[in-house]
């Protein structure tokens, strides 16, 4: 099969399509012929050699995809060669084929063409599992998505609004802050511009956020403290701001407060089939309605992931890239 190979370490350059063998599906394992891969930041870092696949894992790039059954494993009940998916991945999604546990295949929502479906499993996994599964979002709360324009935060702002929460998010131009509020945002703020704690707490009265999503890490742990509401939950997924910060303890304590961080790739397969079974259940429904949509800023064919990375670099993107087959 296809596949997009790293010849080493390095810049978007090293990025090229070569040959690899056909995957044969394990036990309890489907083999999906690729239709659509999804681009991550984390496929950014493991070009660079700064992010290796969990043990066990294909090398190949790719942590999301759509596509169509090929082959089936022993004990796996449910699918059949020829059903369109979608998958979350370990790796290899930047292939014409990859093999993947059955648990962590979705079906595409109802009025979802299959191309677009590549743009679904990680944001859709990610949000649900951390603002919902972890933070335990309510309606009426408010939630501070950070990077509101990015793949997560398009979606997090979709899915926190229609599930009725207030929502407030950062991004870094007046067109992504308005296409933030088109999606369902209340409160947008221009992270170049303004303090999103200074918003934040006038805009709530002084309450703050009931729970936030981080995509910068140590940059913004102290300020997203700041920011929380009592018994407010900071929820880190991202690192793109560095990874070693320093915290006011007593800040932190005196609202009672939570900073968790957590990481989707490199869960146990069960874990990653629970989130998958409860974002068909929770999330699916209000996809095939139309009520939260996948945003894709562009698509590229599997010979120019080079360039599809390089835009990521860029940050000028809003939504979600993806790579055709
Ligand atoms: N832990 C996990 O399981 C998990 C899973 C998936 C993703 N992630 C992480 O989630 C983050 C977002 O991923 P993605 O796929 O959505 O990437 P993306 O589409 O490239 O989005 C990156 C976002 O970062 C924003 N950003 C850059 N500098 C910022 C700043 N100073 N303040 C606030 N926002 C800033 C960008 O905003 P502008 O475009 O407006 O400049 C953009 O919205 C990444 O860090 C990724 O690694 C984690």
């Amino acid at each position: 099969m296809r596949a997009v190979i790293a010849a080493e370490p390095g810049g978007p350059e090293v990025l090229s399509v070569g040959e690899l063998p056909d995957p044969t599906p394990a036990p309890g394992e489907v083999v999906l012929r690729v239709a659509a891969a999804g681009l991550n930041r984390a496929d950014l870092l493991q070009r660079q050699g700064f992010y290796p696949p969990p043990p066990g894992a294909s090398d190949v790039i790719g942590m999301e995809c759509s596509g169509t059954v090929a082959a089936v494993g022993e004990g796996v009940d449910g699918w059949s060669v020829g059903d369109e998916a979608c998958a979350l991945l370990a790796g290899g999604g930047y292939a014409e084929q990859v093999a993947v546990p059955a648990g962590q295949l979705m079906p595409v929502p109802a009025g979802v063409d299959l191309v677009t479906a590549a743009a679904l499993p990680e944001v859709a996994a990610t949000v649900w599992s951390n603002v919902f599964m972890v933070a335990g979002l309510k309606p009426q709360e408010t939630v501070l998505v950070h990077g509101g324009a990015g793949g997560i935060g398009s979606f997090a702002i979709q899915l926190a609004h229609q599930l009725g929460a207030r929502v407030a998010t950062t991004a870094g131009t007046p067109d992504k802050l308005a296409a933030c509020a088109a999606l369902g945002a209340d409160i947008t703020i221009d992270y170049h511009e303004q303090d999103f704690v200074e918003v934040l707490r006038e805009a709530t009265d002084g309450h703050g956020a009931d729970v936030i999503l981080d995509n910068m890490g140590a940059k913004y742990l102290q300020r997203n403290v700041d920011a929380l509401a009592t018994e407010g939950r900071l929820v880190i997924i991202g690192m793109q701001g560095g990874t070693r910060g320093e915290l006011d303890i007593n800040a932190l304590l005196r609202k009672r407060g939570a900073v968790i961080a957590t990481n989707l790739r490199g869960r146990p397969t069960e874990e990653k089939s629970a989130i998958c079974a409860s974002v068909v259940e929770h999330v699916w429904p209000l996809v095939t309605e139309g009520l939260v949509q996948p945003v894709v800023h562009g698509t590229f064919p599997l010979a120019e992931a080079a360039a599809a990375h390089a835009l990521m670099e860029s940050g000028d993107h809003s939504g979600k890239i993806l790579l055709t087959l």
